[in-house]
């Protein structure tokens, strides 16, 4: 079922848990989270970024989203997210089409100005009761990109992230502490950084560039408070390894859905793994929903 976000994330403080944000690109990535989330019984983030706007378009893929989740997950709660939105405009765009969760991430601007620019979001955002998620601390790295080991990963300053939060008044908050978006050999989780930074904020805190990242130092972050745990890396390698096999082992196929159904697979097995690391498996409410 479809629910805001917030019913998600109230469950996740109380459990100790953290629920995965997990970035679709398509069809076949909006059903493989929602079977997974089935299977593993739990909650589930459904993010999508500019990129996949585009590609999609925002209607359609907001009605897919809505409609897989009513129809194939309709005994999980499913949340629909803007992630990275960079700009005013796009974000406006999500929350005029439903999405009860935005992110904007101004955090390559100076802080002043990410400030101004989140807080004119909060401000749209709040009388309509969708959530926003602020950014400080500009990730490194890039969604997809695999391997070797990044130059100095940046991490957040927690007098920033607190001024910050205080004066965009911000639903959740993302930080840079040792994570990149992609795959490197050097992702970390500054556990220290982020104890302050919760302690300090008493926000919702967001973990991006979830994919790489060894999943002992994940259970620690959990452990720390983390309540979202962003993967997108993880889900394309699934689906595009699994897409190239499939075409070269049956290269004269002309049915799409025969090359494509282990794709939806792929992806649903990488998701359900990681709801049990996260601890969202068996987590879920069971309510049935009217259709
Ligand atoms: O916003 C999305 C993420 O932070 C995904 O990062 O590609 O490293 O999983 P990832
Ligand atoms: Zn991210």
């Amino acid at each position: 079922m479809l629910v805001h976000i917030k019913d998600i994330l109230k469950d996740s403080a109380k459990g100790g848990y953290a629920v995965g944000a997990f970035n679709v690109h398509n069809l076949e990535s909006v059903l493989g989270v929602a079977r997974a989330a089935m299977r593993a019984k739990s909650p589930a983030i459904i993010q999508v970024s500019e990129g996949a706007i585009k590609y999609m378009g925002l209607k359609p893929v907001t009605h897919i989203v809505s409609t897989v989740a009513k129809n194939i997950a309709h005994q999980v709660p499913i949340a629909l997210h803007l992630d990275h939105g960079k700009s005013f405009n796009s974000v406006f765009e999500c929350i005029n089409a439903g999405f009860t969760s935005v992110h904007i991430d101004a955090s390559d601007l100076p802080l002043d100005e990410n400030i101004i620019l989140t807080r004119s979001v909060v401000e749209v955002a709040h009388p309509k009761g969708v959530w926003v998620q602020g950014e400080v601390g500009a990730m490194i790295g890039g969604h997809g990109r695999m391997g070797g080991k990044l130059k100095g990963i940046p991490m957040a300053k927690p007098d920033e992230v607190v001024k910050f939060v205080r004066e965009t008044k911000v639903d959740t908050v993302a930080a840079a502490i040792g994570t990149a978006h992609g795959v490197y050999a050097n992702e970390d989780v500054n556990i220290g950084l982020l104890k302050e930074i919760k302690t300090r904020t008493k926000k919702p805190f967001v973990l991006h560039g979830g994919s790489g990242v060894d999943l002992k130092k994940i259970k620690a972050a959990i452990g720390e408070g983390v309540n979202i745990i962003n993967i997108g890396t993880d889900i394309k390698v699934a689906f595009c390894t699994t897409l190239i096999k499939q075409c070269a082992e049956n290269a004269s196929e002309t049915d799409p859905r025969k090359l494509m159904s282990p794709t939806i697979k792929a992806v649903e097995d990488v998701v359900y793994n990681l709801m049990g690391v996260f601890g969202s498996a068996g987590k879920a409410h069971f309510e049935e929903i009217e259709t």
